[in-house]
């Protein structure tokens, strides 16, 4: 057996010890006296007894080693700014905006809503919150103001921080506007709205509710802001993420343990040391971001841009061109990204000097072999993709360099990372499949490793009901994914049980789709699935039942409807939910029990056999569906 295997067997069979040891690499104020409090399954508490503060971890504890390092820098191709701040000035500016936030009220526990472009500041507030124990839950730019209400409503800042617009291939996107009709819709209004102006559009103000950060830092320039010490337990995020129901679940993290697992996958999986330079490509308002643009690499004294634009403007040679600038070593980014950059001049990977670059590291979606075989030839570089969710915060699979040299196989995202017991189970037994090449359902026994989630925000039943079930002795988490593990150990991915689907890396749910859409009042019935796209991966596909049904044999009013139910998307949810199609239907393929056949119908739309359809409560239905998709490829 190799290292890998020894450090992933002791991670379970000794779990104390083992993550006793990676504690350590972190600082306490005080140490755990608990690793790992499992009496109440399946709620794990890691590191119980110990107080630390992920601020403090990020930032204040390299002050002393490499206080003039680069800490983040800070680069938009949207609006031509590019900036360095050093490990002194991010601590200085986050001292500004935790002073910002206390003088508006905001203290341990509170909730903290961001809503802002990838821009410097919205890096401040996620550290500043973890500075003074507050809770923070960014929502990602592209979401508009139904899905952003939902999430006010469900976490009740007390502040929200945004901004007057975000820029995408150099088209302002107004924030503001979309704020202000969320904070409309939802029940809980906060206290005070903190908001960055940075020139690009005018912003309707609020008296009384809306301030500048520009006053507030000024006023708070030399305030000095300890950091809060708080319990391992104590939550630092709440960040929400699509399931099979409309309503998004708060993924709720703890501080201890998700401390402790960036700081331990920092060396062991990406290979990351003190002093270099991490570029993640994702955006703060996924999880990615969260763990790979901010925490994890200022958490293992390294240095992290922070992109704001696309992968091919100025041209598709701007991320290596940053490789080259700041000696960029470790790279993180999603299959759709590369599958954007292939479709460029494949001359651009090779204008740059990227020897700095020791590999690039994809995850968020399945990693299709001719993309990755693309990339790894164009850049001479290994690519290692690794398998993980919002709800785990870090990899759940992949293959850990740091700890041995081990091969990639194309089509597997590795094998269980250490902390990981990870099983398939048979989806209708529930029981563990223990053959090479079985299909199951990907799960873990509890407890969850440190980092992942501690329990859904606010609701902690259904943290228990979504995810868990309970085997003879033991309780296992669901990733609602299909899987299958080779005689090696590989885990292959095979898509999800659920109805998540994956547009280009962002996970959304059908149902909420589905929602929006039965919002347009011509509508009266409509399902959603996801379908295999070149370059996304997945797209949304709708299938619209009308009201009125004459309107079917009227194709100029469905084209007009089609525009309308993208506009009511655009607006609830934002674009990144936008069905690539809406097509009309006089019935949808149901059970006779009158369950949607979601699956058949992707499977239609695939071109694949629609499987056992003898339940089927009409089946000129699913007909309808295949002259359609039949006629489109015409
Ligand atoms: O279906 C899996 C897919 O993305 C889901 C999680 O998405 P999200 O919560 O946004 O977290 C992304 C964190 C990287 C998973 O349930 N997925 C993620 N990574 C991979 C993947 N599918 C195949 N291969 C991957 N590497």
């Amino acid at each position: 057996m190799g290292r890998f295997s020894d450090f992933h067997q002791r991670s379970i069979q000794d779990r104390d010890a083992f993550w006793a040891e990676q504690a350590q690499q972190i600082e306490w104020h005080k140490a755990p006296q608990e690793i790992c409090d499992y009496s109440n399954p399946p709620f794990a508490k890691w590191f119980n007894g110990g107080e630390t503060n992920l601020c403090h971890n990020a930032i204040d504890r390299h002050l002393k080693d490499r206080g003039d390092q680069a800490a983040l820098i800070f680069v938009s191709t949207e609006t031509d700014q590019e900036r360095t701040y050093t490990y002194k000035q991010l601590h200085a500016e986050v001292q500004r905006m935790a002073a910002s936030l206390l003088s508006l009220g905001v203290q341990k526990g509170d909730r903290v809503l961001i809503y802002m472009p990838m821009i410097a500041e919205a890096s401040f507030a996620m550290l500043a919150c973890a500075r003074i124990g507050a809770i923070h839950s960014v929502v990602f730019g592209g979401f508009a103001s139904g899905s952003l209400a939902s999430r006010i409503e469900d976490a009740s800042p007390k502040v929200i921080l945004s901004a007057d617009a975000g820029s995408r291939g150099g088209k302002v996107v107004e924030y503001k506007p979309l704020l202000d009709e969320a904070i409309r819709l939802s029940s809980h209004k906060p206290n005070s709205v903190l908001l960055v102006d940075r020139g690009l559009a005018k912003m309707a103000i609020t008296e009384g509710r809306d301030v500048y950060w520009s006053s507030l830092r000024e006023k708070h320039m030399h305030d000095v802001v300890p950091c809060e010490w708080v319990d391992a337990t104590h939550p630092s995020y709440t960040l929400y993420t699509s399931g099979t129901t409309g309503k998004p679940k708060g993924v709720q993290r703890d501080t201890g343990g998700y401390t402790v697992a960036l700081a331990s996958s920092i060396p062991n999986i990406f290979c990351g040391k003190p002093g270099e330079t991490f570029f993640c490509t994702s955006d703060i308002g996924w999880v990615v971001g969260h763990s790979y643009i901010i925490y994890g690499p200022l958490i293992g004294g390294m240095s992290t841009i922070l992109y704001e634009g696309l992968p091919t403007r100025p041209d598709g040679g701007i991320w290596w061109s940053l490789v080259e600038k700041y000696k960029v070593t470790v790279m993180f980014s999603a299959p759709t990204a590369i599958r954007v950059l292939k479709k460029q001049d494949p001359a651009l990977l090779s204008k740059y000097d990227l020897s700095s670059l020791k590999a690039l590291f994809l995850a968020g979606e399945p990693l299709d072999e001719p993309t990755a075989k693309w990339i790894s030839e164009g850049l001479g570089k290994p690519i290692i993709d690794n398998y993980w969710q919002t709800e785990t915060g870090w990899p759940i699979l992949t293959v850990c360099n740091g700890i041995e040299k081990t091969l990639s196989k194309f089509g597997s995202p590795g094998k269980a990372v250490y902390g990981y017991d990870v099983k398939l189970l048979d989806d209708q037994t529930g029981e563990e499949l223990t053959q090479p090449h079985q299909k199951g359902v990907v799960a873990i026994e509890g407890p969850l490793p440190p980092g992942c989630l501690q329990t859904v925000w606010g609701d902690d039943d259904r943290f228990v009901k979504t995810y868990w079930t309970t085997v003879p002795g033991k309780m296992v988490y669901s990733t609602f994914d299909w899987g299958i593990k080779d005689e090696d150990g590989y885990f292959f991915i095979l898509g999800r049980t659920d109805d998540v689907i994956n547009v280009a890396g962002h996970r959304l749910g059908t149902r909420e789709i589905e929602e929006s859409i039965s919002g347009h009042p011509a509508v009266a019935e409509v399902a959603v699935v996801g379908v295999a796209d070149n370059l996304k991966g997945q797209v949304a596909m709708a299938f619209a039942v009308l009201k009125d049904g004459a309107l079917l044999n009227d194709p100029q009013a469905l084209l007009k409807l089609e525009g309308e139910i993208m506009k009511v998307v655009d607006n609830s949810l934002g674009a990144v939910a936008r069905p690539a199609r809406v097509r009309f239907v006089s019935v949808l393929p149901k059970t006779r029990s009158g369950k949607l056949l979601r699956r058949a119908i992707q499977a239609v739309c695939e071109g694949r056999d629609p499987g056992d359809l003898t339940t089927m409560d009409d089946p000129s239905a699913l007909l309808q569906i295949a002259d359609l998709v039949k006629a489109s490829n015409k």
